[in-house]
């Protein structure tokens, strides 16, 4: 076992490593000190030097070294002389199995690097979500990391981190291992259009894709649903802390809502008029249905320039991705051409019916039989932040948040600011998959509201490069560093994988 430092000083989550000369300990690393009974592993969260010379002899020689004066000059044994300190923390104690680390590894002990096989403990749970491999420091180990789909989702995923370190990406990973599953549905509202794999790689070349997977897009391509809702399947309540309304335009619309029932937002739109309702009121709510939803009133005709929101088709289209999520499935919604509100609001429509079925089904004792859904939900401030909820409410999403985990129902919320976010829905979500983030204040707002400890992290956090993510959640033993595979690699190795599992079923079959 090859030795890399050895303990010399420190305490319960301060413990101080001289690092073997050469061995290159790493900020992130997971090292490994064992005794009698088992082992304790170590994060190491900083880095120092130490030497045996004073200051003030060290500035000394590298003046003359600097000046020209020091040719030749070199300390005596460098390596013993001059040296680096990590500082590092027990995250785990394994005996026979896990624990929270309570003891101190012992004084002076040695440590090593992790291995493989010192991970053991980490097995496939049953409805895995596949999110990568185990990283200590920036090393990969060939050790995977699941997390229990069906536990995970319900309580509530936040994935974090500045633009462009890997969160989408993880979300493709993750959603390809979810094809495989039929305990949960996901509904994935898209605004960039990256998952499904339109000019490329994506969802649809999983092999149970045509079973597991639905793609809706105002722009379908062959073989995938056209994105279009009816008007009337939208209730004034799927507005609710999305989109604003003053109080004299909330009236107008439960006036139309009570006298057109589903038909309110086609009267609005043709401009009818109704006894009660000012008629600026009702101008100003037939720009707000022209900007938000696209919809207008034209030669006797009303038209949606997305083509997305319709009076005339779409009836079935929330049901069916309902009944899609009910059934486990991946529905992909193409929000690439439409709005923000439009986005939301479909999201919202969904959202609403899905959670008062479940609600249902709690009531009757039916929910135990339900898979989990939840919602993939990116830019989540924009219904989670706490001005967001001050100015307009409560709506679906940070209901969900707050109470879906009862119902069965969850969000996966990916975010760049999380310090936006109020701390009760943060701390409501038990799952974080931190990848890098170099804002201090959104840091220490992930630190704060995480399952672990991270309080030593915070310099781990803001190194982790592109597709390098901590686990930290109620369902790990430990802040678990991972690194999250490129997708079109990742699916490269597991269609070969894949390939050769059926190969060999089918070798099982013939010789039976
Ligand atoms: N695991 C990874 N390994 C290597 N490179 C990666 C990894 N994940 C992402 N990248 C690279 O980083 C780029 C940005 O990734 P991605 O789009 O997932 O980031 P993002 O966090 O979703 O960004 P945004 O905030 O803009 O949505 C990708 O195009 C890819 O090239
Ligand atoms: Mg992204």
């Amino acid at each position: 076992m090859e030795i890399c430092g050895q303990i010399i000083a420190g305490g319960v989550g301060k413990i101080l490593i001289r690092e073997k000369s050469g061995e290159k300990i790493e900020l992130g690393d997971l090292l490994v000190a064992e005794n009698s009974e088992g082992y304790l592993i170590l994060q190491v969260y900083d880095l120092l030097y130490g030497s045996q010379i004073s200051q003030v002899a060290r500035e000394l020689i590298a003046g003359m070294k600097l000046e020209g004066l020091g040719a030749g000059l070199e300390f005596f044994e460098p390596q013993l002389r001059n040296y680096v300190l990590a500082l590092a923390k027990s995250v785990l104690r394994v005996t026979s199995k896990p624990h929270v680390p309570k003891v101190l590894p012992d004084f002076f002990g040695t440590v090593r690097h992790v291995l493989e096989k010192d991970l053991d403990f980490l097995i496939k749970p049953p409805n895995p979500i596949y999110v990568g491999k185990v990283r200590s420091g920036s090393k990969v180990l060939n050790v995977d990391v699941y997390l229990n789909g069906v536990e995970a989702l319900a309580h509530h995923i936040l994935i974090p981190a500045t633009t462009g370190r890997g969160k989408s990406n993880l979300v493709k990973v993750m959603l390809w291992s979810a094809l495989n599953e039929k305990k949960f549905g996901i509904l994935v509202l898209d605004p960039h259009d990256e998952y499904y794999g339109r000019n490329g790689k994506g969802l649809k070349d999983h092999l149970s894709a045509k079973e597991n997977l639905l793609y809706y897009s105002s722009d379908p391509p062959v073989g995938a649903n056209t994105l279009v809702i009816n008007l009337k399947s939208i209730q004034p309540e799927h507005f609710d802390g999305i989109v604003d309304f003053t109080d004299a335009q909330r009236d107008a619309i439960s006036m139309y809502y009570r006298e057109f029932r589903d038909e309110w937002i086609e009267k609005i739109v043709r401009g009818e008029s109704l006894k009660g309702v000012d008629q600026r009121t009702l101008n100003v709510l037939q720009r707000k249905m022209k900007t938000m939803l696209g919809v207008y009133y034209q030669n006797g005709e009303i038209r949606c320039t997305n083509e997305v929101f319709s009076d005339t088709s779409g009836e079935s289209t929330t049901d069916d991705i309902v009944k899609a999520l009910e059934k486990g499935k991946v529905v992909v919604i193409d929000t690439s051409k439409i709005g923000d509100e439009a986005e939301l609001l479909i999201g919202s429509i969904v959202a609403n019916k899905v959670f008062s079925r479940y609600q249902e089904y709690k009531s009757q004792g039916k929910l135990d039989e339900k898979p989990t859904i939840s919602i993939v939900i990116e830019e989540a401030p924009r219904v989670l932040s706490s001005d967001r909820l001050a100015k307009s409410g409560e709506n679906i999403y940070s209901m969900i948040a707050r109470e879906g985990r009862k119902f069965k129902v969850g969000l996966i919320a990916i975010t760049q600011l999380t310090s936006v976010i109020p701390r009760n829905i943060l701390t409501n979500m038990n799952t974080k998959i931190i990848l890098g983030n170099e804002m201090a204040t959104e840091r220490h707002a992930i630190i704060e509201s995480a399952a672990q400890d991270l309080s030593d992290d915070d310099r781990t956090i803001a190194s982790l490069d592109k597709g390098e993510a901590i686990v930290s959640s109620i369902f790990t033993r430990f802040a678990v560093p991972i690194y999250v595979p490129l997708f079109d690699e990742f699916v490269k190795e597991s269609r070969t994988k894949d390939r050769f599992e059926s190969e060999g079923k089918i070798e099982i079959e013939f010789e039976g």
